[in-house]
Formats: structure tokens, sequence, C-alpha cells
């Protein structure tokens, strides 16, 4: 129905791809970007003992439980980020709840643009949207290792600009901005008085050490322009959970938290417990899908240095996720990834997610989710490359 506000729209082309996928017997899917792995026992085994307590039934505080906020703060300062429990911090609905929130608290008539990266995660645009705002795309340097072009994002700030919204490490690049280019955006933001949203969720995925990460929400002096989203989704292979967290400055979270007791009222609160559970005991678990990761995307790597005539790629060193370009008969611009994507999985049925689902910097790739197991990797991988081999792209 034309009146609808909400025609404007889609649902994200990875859901889009998971659906159509859905279809078609015996796909293998490296689309959407879900962990292998069950939640590990130990958030399981206090779970269940939350709810024989009968504790977990019922709404919690809109912010969250008490216990929660106190064990994230306490997570927080050991990543030296100072955030008071009881003012500053939000248990959400996933991450994406907080981005969500966050945005539609943000944007107003006067200042309704959001600058995102391209390419950069796909609900993004969306969000914005949901949140009455016009994303703004700012490209990123893929042959920089997809850098920031601080010229391009200059440019698209205006009187109109509310925030920029990105994640780091970047979905679906796999790759870490620098603390160098986080300080320049700071300083760019600062100057133009606008929101800086930070997306973390990958964060403890980093495989090859020399990459630091850094969050913007260690300087004090930003904290009022600064807000940060995490989840345990990714960490602790939570993500039908749908917990996460936003923290700021008391004064972004109290006008927040009104926005997320008007969607949810309250993160669910069994998930609650799994939360408090998972950063007490689950570190070692964590660490364990960190490893099995990296073995994972070595794998997968692998298996593009063998169709060298078809993509070219840069390794991820974070995240799940790895962006190949689709170089084989591109003479003429860049291959279209909808089309790429969907003959792939009718003819092959293999699902990845069309590059341009990221923005559009991101058309002429597609994404590859090595969060899935080995044995998916492998088979998708050979049913793609038999595929390859048979097709002109
Ligand atoms: C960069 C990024 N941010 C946010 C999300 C949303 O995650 P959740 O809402 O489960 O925390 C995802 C999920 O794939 C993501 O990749």
């Amino acid at each position: 129905m034309s009146f609808l506000r909400t025609e404007k729209i889609k649902l994200s082309p990875i859901k889009q791809m998971e659906l159509l996928a859905s279809q078609i017997p015996d796909v293998v899917s490296l689309a959407q970007g879900i962990p292998s792995f069950d939640t590990p026992e130990v958030i399981k085994k206090a779970v269940l003992k939350a709810l024989g307590r009968g504790v977990a039934a019922k709404y919690s505080l809109t912010y969250g439980l008490p216990e929660l906020r106190e064990a994230i703060e306490q997570k927080l300062a050991d990543e030296k980020m100072y955030y008071d429990f009881e003012k500053e911090i939000i248990a959400t609905v996933g991450s994406i709840e907080g981005i969500t929130a966050s945005l539609i608290s943000i944007i107003n008539e006067k200042k309704d643009e959001v600058i995102l990266f391209s390419p950069s995660y796909a609900s993004y645009p969306e969000a914005v949207k949901v949140a009455g705002g016009k994303p703004i795309f700012s490209g990123l340097i893929e042959k920089d290792g997809w850098k920031i072009d601080f010229a391009d994002l200059a440019k698209k700030i205006n009187a109109k600009t509310a925030a920029i919204l990105f994640c780091n490490p970047n979905n679906p690049t796999g790759t870490i901005f620098s603390k160098e280019d986080l300080f320049k955006l700071a300083e760019l933001a600062w100057k133009k008085k606008i929101f800086v949203i930070c997306d973390e969720v990958y964060k403890d995925f980093i495989y090859e050490s020399g990459d630091c990460f850094f969050s913007l929400a260690q300087i004090p002096d930003l904290r009022k322009m600064v807000i940060r989203v995490f989840s345990m989704s990714k960490i602790y292979a939570m993500t039908g959970w749908r917990i996460g967290f936003v923290h700021s400055d008391e004064e972004n979270i109290s006008e927040i938290v009104k926005v997320h007791d008007a969607l949810v009222t309250c993160a669910p609160t069994v998930s609650q417990y799994a939360a408090i559970a998972a950063m007490e005991f689950a570190d070692k678990e964590a660490g364990e899908f960190c490893r099995q990761y990296q073995e994972r995307r070595d794998l997968i790597c692998g298996h593009l240095d063998d169709m060298p005539e078809i993509f070219s790629y840069q390794k991820p060193n974070s995240s799940y996720f790895v962006f190949p370009k689709i170089i084989k008969n591109n003479k003429k611009g860049k291959v279209n990834s909808w089309n790429f994507a969907t003959d792939l999985l009718n003819k092959a049925k293999v699902a990845v997610v069309p590059g341009i689902a990221f923005g559009p910097s991101g058309e002429g790739h597609i994404r590859l989710s090595f969060g899935r197991d080995t044995k998916d990797i492998h088979e998708a991988m050979k049913k793609m490359k038999n595929y390859l081999n048979e097709q002109s792209v």
C-alpha cells in the first residue's frame, strides 16, 4: 500500500538471500554472519539456574538488570572505558536495537543525514531510514586496505549531518581502522558537532596481533559525542538470544533509554542472565571461537588463492568475513553482484551476499562468511569453483 512510510525501507539483502536460500533444498550458505558454534554450556547452565530461581520471567528495569550493567561497567573499565552502570549503560535487544534507538534519538528535521562508510554493515541504511533519516555514503579506499577517504568524508558533512555510524572492525571487509584514522575522524566530528556511533561487535575476533584495535569510547573528552554499541551475539555465539548494550554519556543515554522503552520495554530478562554468565564464565570459549575462526579464515583464503583469475581479495584480519572482488571477465566495469550471487545460488546452490548490499562501493564484490563450519566452507568453495570453471561471469 503506497501510503505506508516503510515502503522505502527494504528487507536487508542479507536476509533476502537467506530467504531465497531457504526455498532451495541442499543449499550451503556462507551468507548471513551466524557463528556455527552453540552458546557455551556454562551460559546455558546459568540460565537454567535463573529459570529455576524464578527470576527470569519478568520484565527487568528498562535500563536492564543492575547486576548485568554492573558486570558491563566492570568489563568496560578493564578495556579503559569508564561508564556508570546506573546512568550510562542500557542492555539492548542485540546491538541493532541500540543502534536504531540511538539514531531515533539523534535524528531530527534539521539534522537528518547519517554518514555511513561504503562498504559497511547492510542494516545501517535501513536503520537510518526507520529513524526518519537519510543515509549518505562515503566510500572507503579499497586499494589502501579499505581506509577512510577523509577528503570525501569532509565533503559529505554539512549542516544537516547528525552522525557518522560505522563498524570497527568493519563488516564486510574484515579490516580494522587505525587509531590515527579514528583520531582524524573524531577531530572532524568534534569540529562539526556531530555524533559518532561506534559499533564494535567484532572487536574480539582479531587474528594478527600487529593490528591494534582502538575505541573512541576510551577518550573521556569525547564521551558526549561518542555512542558505542556492543553485542553478545558474535563473541559468545548468542545471536538468537538478542542481547547487547549501548553506552555513552548520561546526557545521551537518558534520551536513548526513552526510545528503548518505547520500542521494547527492556531486553529479554532471560537473555540478560545469559549475558551475565557469558561475561563471567565464557571468555575461554570465546578465545577458542576466535582461534577456530582464524583457522577458517586461512581455509577460505586458501580456496580463494586457488582462483586468482576470478577473485582478488584482501586477507581479513578480523570479523569472520572476506570480501573478494570479482575480476573474471570484468573488463567493462564492475560485475553486477546481485546477479552473480543469485546465479550462484540457483545453479551451484551456494548462498553468498552480493557486495552491493553493503553500499555502492561494495558492488562487484561478494561477502563470504567463515563463521560457518569447515565442512560448509569446503563444500561451498568447491561448488563455487566448479560452477565458476563452467561459467563466464
Ligand atoms: C557490524 C554489525 N553490527 C551489528 C550487527 C547486529 O548484531 P546483533 O543485533 O545481533 O548484536 C551485526 C550482525 O551481523 C553486524 O555485523
